[in-house]
């Protein structure tokens, strides 16, 4: 029987998870480690029959007409909204994500970009090798303390869970928003205008939906504290960066600290690459070498279920009777 062909979107992706499919499927690999453009997708995953994608591939109406033989995505992120669940489920696609795996290494990367901002780490390392440290100041490089500060967390979901359990360290008053998570013995739940009042740390957390898009605009910024950090490592378009970049810009906040932004990879010619109170990583959270194994691994284990026609465990389209491949 011919075997399935899987094809993945990047190279040099860690971890077992590859091998593992190599024992059931031909696997076609993307030849670099930069994913394909949209425009190179539809020619690479011709013939293919599961694909491992990763949050930068958008796989939506377009490209999914073009691809009759595919049964199967995993993908290997928790975040999905570059998946179109609903073409997927209308055209009988199984998809899958990867969740409970990177929770606790994207927590530990938004706190060291909380840190990071709140007490100017990067203005501070840049300082010591430029020579411009002379003595100490009294008045030097001053940040925000964040012991006994206000956590507020917008999503409260594992990973922003995971962000609150670590604020206990810091003596912190934690609260949070949330449309389906009530408050718990870590966080009170209050409003969206409350938590951006109160909060000297405000960290985004939630999914990007229509909803969520530009949740974070000037009127809102403007709830915010002078004295405030705002850290995104959910999905950039849920804060208006034009609006975020004048808010820095003019000091209407404190800091802040981003993972993720509306259109990535952001070059140098980016206006937030101006402001020394911006702390920017190039979508970095879950980047440990363990978990983005897991990562892959978990798409593999979805990807192997389907081709061998069951459900996938972390399956996003529950509606879709698993196929068998001919
Ligand atoms: C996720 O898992 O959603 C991370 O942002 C990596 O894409």
């Amino acid at each position: 029987m011919k075997r399935p062909t899987i094809a993945v979107t990047r190279n040099g992706l860690p971890g077992v998870g590859i091998q593992r499919l190599a024992d059931v499927a031909e696997i076609n690999v993307w030849p670099d480690n930069v994913g394909p453009t949209a425009e190179q997708l539809s020619e690479f995953l011709a013939g293919a029959h599961g694909l491992l994608s990763m949050s930068q591939d958008v796989i939506g109406e377009e490209l999914l007409d073009q691809l009759p033989d595919l049964v199967a995505v995993g993908q290997a992120s928790a975040g999905y909204n570059n998946l179109d669940l609903g073409a997927l489920q209308q055209r009988g696609i199984q998809a899958s994500n990867c969740p409970g795996v990177l929770m606790e290494t994207t927590a530990d990367f938004t706190w060291a970009l909380i840190l990071a901002a709140s007490r100017r780490i990067i203005e501070a390392d840049t300082a010591v090798r430029s020579g411009e440290w002379v003595n100490v100041q009294f008045d030097y490089l001053l940040g925000q303390d964040i012991y006994g500060a206000t956590l507020g967390v917008i999503g409260y979901g594992q990973i922003g869970k995971a962000v609150a359990r670590r604020a206990a360290g810091f003596g912190m008053n934690v609260v949070h928003a949330s449309r389906s998570t009530e408050s718990d013995e870590i966080s009170t739940r209050v409003t969206l205008e409350e938590l951006l009042t109160v909060s000297d740390v405000v960290s985004i957390h939630t999914a990007l939906t229509s909803e969520t898009r530009h949740l974070i605009t000037d009127e809102t910024l403007a709830l915010m504290k002078p004295t405030a950090v705002l850290v995104n490592a959910s999905r950039g378009p849920v804060v208006d960066e034009t609006a975020l970049y004048k808010a820095l810009e003019r000091r209407q906040i404190f800091a802040a600290g981003l993972d993720v932004f509306e259109i990535e990879p952001i070059g140098p010619d980016n206006p937030l690459t101006t402001l020394p109170n911006a702390v920017l990583a190039p979508h970095l959270a879950s980047g440990s070498l363990a978990t983005r194994s897991r990562m892959v691994d978990m798409a593999a284990t979805n990807l192997r279920a389907a081709i061998e026609g069951a459900a996938m465990p972390n399956t996003l389209t529950p509606n879709v009777t698993p196929r068998t491949i001919s």
